[in-house]
């Protein structure tokens, strides 16, 4: 069958790579893709909120399954868009609709449905421009640190952690008063800190099945040692150490079941990823985020270990035919590094030429801001590329990995070298 993927990053890029090794994919599409997917797929340039585009896409290309990589389509409502319309709504598409992307385009919804389900999360209360007072007032119920989240999507900048109760408040007004983040701080959470470490699980569910797939520990800091400001994702791994057999059993009973049971009980119908952030906090999860789609860089550590059938994954979950069996796992270790471009995640530049990519033939380096300008790769973004290492152990994925990265150069390029290192120490202890 003909396949969609759409989004440019190094998700897609991972994405398109992975559906591409299914005999039951016809020709792949992404939109608008990069320098990466090119490879494995047609790119065709439209933006992934052009819904109207892309139906027209569809149509002429006779696709009949979409996969939506980002989230901003799913928010804007991508499956409304092809569903209310007679010559689209026979695609199948991988992705939920708006009222279950509210999962992630609202804190203050998801945090609600947590509680109405009984899914252990973080206290918390949501206040709005004319509750200032009482928000301050909801600090001095909890311990330093405070965790404030704006409610809608901010680009991944909606967390502030605050040390003291008065960076707080100022927060807490710049969001409400200043609309720091426009509407999406319309209304703002206010959090209590949960101690712990933190792990992404990934499950696919038609609305009443679910596949979990393998789960994923991510790097969010642009400096080593977890240090300097939160970014889109400067690393991953999996599987993780610590989410052993227990945790995840607990994170099934606990999280997943009464997530998935909480969708159908309240008539949302859901067809898509679910990635669930959580904090292990002394062994217990507790939910920090949902997530309506795949992580990135999750994604490219994720895929690489999922041994079977992905495009069939795909089809079942599109289709509401899922069967909740485990989804086989490569009894192998994955560690991808993001490398990225100087300043990121501050302003930064584009347009470098990219250096040693044809030499990179072990290995897998997943493109994530890169365009191809004549005959070269050059930078089109913040993350350019991951590089995904694999091998019988966090040791052998972290030496490739590196290895390939050191083939590959740009002027001003940045990665963290430490990525894995808190797992390769891992004591047993939280
Ligand atoms: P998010 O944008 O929801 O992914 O949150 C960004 C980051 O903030 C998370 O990855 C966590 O590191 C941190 N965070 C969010 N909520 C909490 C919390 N309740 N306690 C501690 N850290 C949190
Ligand atoms: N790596 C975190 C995310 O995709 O949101």
């Amino acid at each position: 069958m003909n396949i969609l993927v759409i989004g440019s990053g190094g998700r897609e890029h991972a994405l398109a790579w992975k559906i591409k090794q299914s005999p039951q994919c016809g020709q792949l599409f992404v939109a608008p893709g990069n320098a990466g997917t090119a490879s494995v797929a047609q790119n065709i340039n439209i933006d992934v909120e052009d819904f109207e585009k892309l139906g027209k896409l569809a149509i002429e290309k006779r696709i009949e399954l979409i996969v939506v990589g980002p989230e901003g389509a799913l928010v804007k409502g991508i499956r409304d868009y092809f569903e209310a319309d007679p010559s689209l709504s026979h695609i199948l598409m991988v992705g939920p609709g708006k009222s279950g992307a509210r999962l992630e385009g609202s804190k203050d919804f998801s945090k609600q449905f947590m509680v109405r389900n009984g899914i252990p999360t973080g206290k918390a209360k949501t206040f709005t421009a004319n509750q200032i007072n009482e928000a301050y007032q909801y600090l001095e119920t909890l311990q330093p640190p405070f965790v404030l989240k704006a409610d809608g999507l901010a680009a991944g900048k909606g967390v502030v952690i605050c040390a003291s109760k008065e960076e707080a408040q100022e927060v807490i007004r710049e969001m409400l008063e200043d609309k720091k983040f426009g509407d999406a701080s319309s209304k703002v959470l206010v959090e209590e800190f949960l101690e712990g470490i933190e792990l992404s699980v990934f499950v696919m569910t038609d609305g009443k099945n679910y596949a979990i797939l393998p789960e994923a520990k991510d790097y969010k800091r642009i400096g080593e040692k977890d240090t300097g400001p939160n970014t889109g994702g400067m690393g991953a791994v999996s599987p993780v150490v610590f989410a052993d057999v227990t945790f995840m059993k607990k994170v099934e009973e606990k999280v997943i079941k009464p997530t998935i049971a909480g969708l159908a009980k309240e008539n949302i119908p859901y067809k898509g990823f679910v990635f669930i952030g959580l904090m292990n906090v002394k062994g217990e999860p507790f939910v920090i985020e949902y997530n309506a789609r795949m992580g990135d860089p999750e994604t490219q550590v994720v895929l690489p270990r999922i041994d079977s059938d992905f495009v069939e994954l795909l089809i079942q979950t599109a289709k509401g035919e899922l069967t909740s069996t485990p989804v086989p796992q490569k009894d192998k270790v994955a560690m991808t590094v993001v490398m990225v471009a100087e300043g990121y995640p501050g302003s930064y530049e584009k347009g470098k030429v990219i250096q040693g990519l044809n030499k990179t033939t072990n290995g897998l380096v997943f493109h994530a801001g890169t365009k191809e300008n004549n005959s070269e790769v050059i930078t089109n973004g913040g993350r350019v590329l991951a590089v995904t290492g694999t091998g019988s152990n966090l040791n052998e994925a972290s030496q490739e990995a590196y290895q390939l990265i050191s083939s590959i150069h740009w002027d001003g390029l940045y990665f963290r070298k430490d990525i894995g290192d808190d797992l390769k120490k891992w004591s047993g202890s939280l």
